[in-house]
């Protein structure tokens, strides 16, 4: 990991590190990182250390995975959280407070802010989507409601970090695991207008609308362009083409193939992020 984030390292540019998990329930794959341990702090360290050592900066992409983990991963082989409304609804509080220590512990170790993994069907879309979302309490019906629970990490997390350190990730259109809404526009707007509408109130200098002012988006990421090309940045800089990237790698149990194998553009100069197993 040392290397494979080290060589996707650029001054100054954004990286935003895999979905990590917040506590011993959030995890919903194997071999999947967490940052709720002393032990995986520390282990962290020096994957900022190297981003950081070529001038990169990185966020944490904090993750719960709700529903979609199974037993096998759940601490006592117990059943996973998710936003039914059969849970017992202490259960969130404490949700809300891992996401909160997980943050703390980023910064802790190095990072220089967090993203919240509120996409892809995993818990916290699990709240938003009113297909996956069947409460009938405070957390469930109307879009006001299901946007409750992201809204109580954002602010929990916010209050301990600083909000201009916390990224917020949804995805209202995407059906990922059946993470389905009936609108999703409405949906999408009604995050961005509560998520803008905290960053008023809790101080910050930009506002989300004069940052937009501009363009049509502040930033831009990219996936598995960015696995198959540890250069991306200086590629696109000079206009250079890209690796293609191979599906059959992603996401398999290896420390070097598919993830740190890629070659750059310019072996001679970036030889010392070779992989070395
Ligand atoms: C192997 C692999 C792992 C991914 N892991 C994550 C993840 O942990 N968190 C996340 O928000 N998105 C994850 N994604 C989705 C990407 O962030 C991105 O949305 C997707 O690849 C589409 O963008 P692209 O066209 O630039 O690849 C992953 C994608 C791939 C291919």
């Amino acid at each position: 990991m040392v290397v494979y984030y080290g060589q996707r390292a650029t001054q100054g540019g954004l990286l935003i590190a895999e979905a990590t998990a917040i506590s011993e329930t959030a995890s919903g794959f194997p071999d999947v990182p967490g940052i709720y341990t002393d032990e995986q702090v520390e282990a962290w360290k020096d994957v900022v250390d190297a981003v950081h050592a070529k001038g990169g900066i990185i966020f944490s992409q904090l993750w719960h995975a709700g529903r979609a983990s199974h037993r096998v991963y759940q601490p006592d082989g117990q059943a996973t959280v998710s936003s039914t409304s059969k849970a017992i609804s202490e259960n969130w509080k404490v949700v809300v407070e891992d996401f909160r220590q997980a943050a703390v512990n980023a910064i802790q170790a190095g990072f220089d802010g967090i993203e919240i993994h509120g996409a892809h069907g995993y818990l916290i879309d699990q709240f938003l989507k009113d297909m996956v979302n069947d409460r009938e309490d405070e957390y469930g019906g109307p879009v006001e409601n299901r946007c409750r629970f992201l809204m109580e990490v954002v602010q929990a997390v916010a209050e301990a970090i600083g909000i201009d350190r916390v990224a917020v990730r949804i995805s209202p259109v995407f059906d990922y695991i059946d993470g389905v809404d009936s609108d999703p526009h409405k949906l999408g707007l009604e995050v961005v207008k509560r998520l803008n509408k905290l960053q008023e109130d809790l101080g910050s200098k930009l506002s989300g609308v004069e940052a937009l002012e501009n363009g049509v988006a502040d930033l831009i990421g990219y996936g598995r362009l960015f696995i198959s090309n540890p250069d991306l940045v200086y590629r696109f800089k000079i206009n250079a083409p890209l690796n293609p990237y191979n599906r059959e790698t992603f996401y398999i149990n290896d420390p070097v193939i598919g993830y740190t194998d890629y070659p750059f553009l310019d072996e001679k100069t970036h030889s010392s992020l070779k992989p070395t197993n």
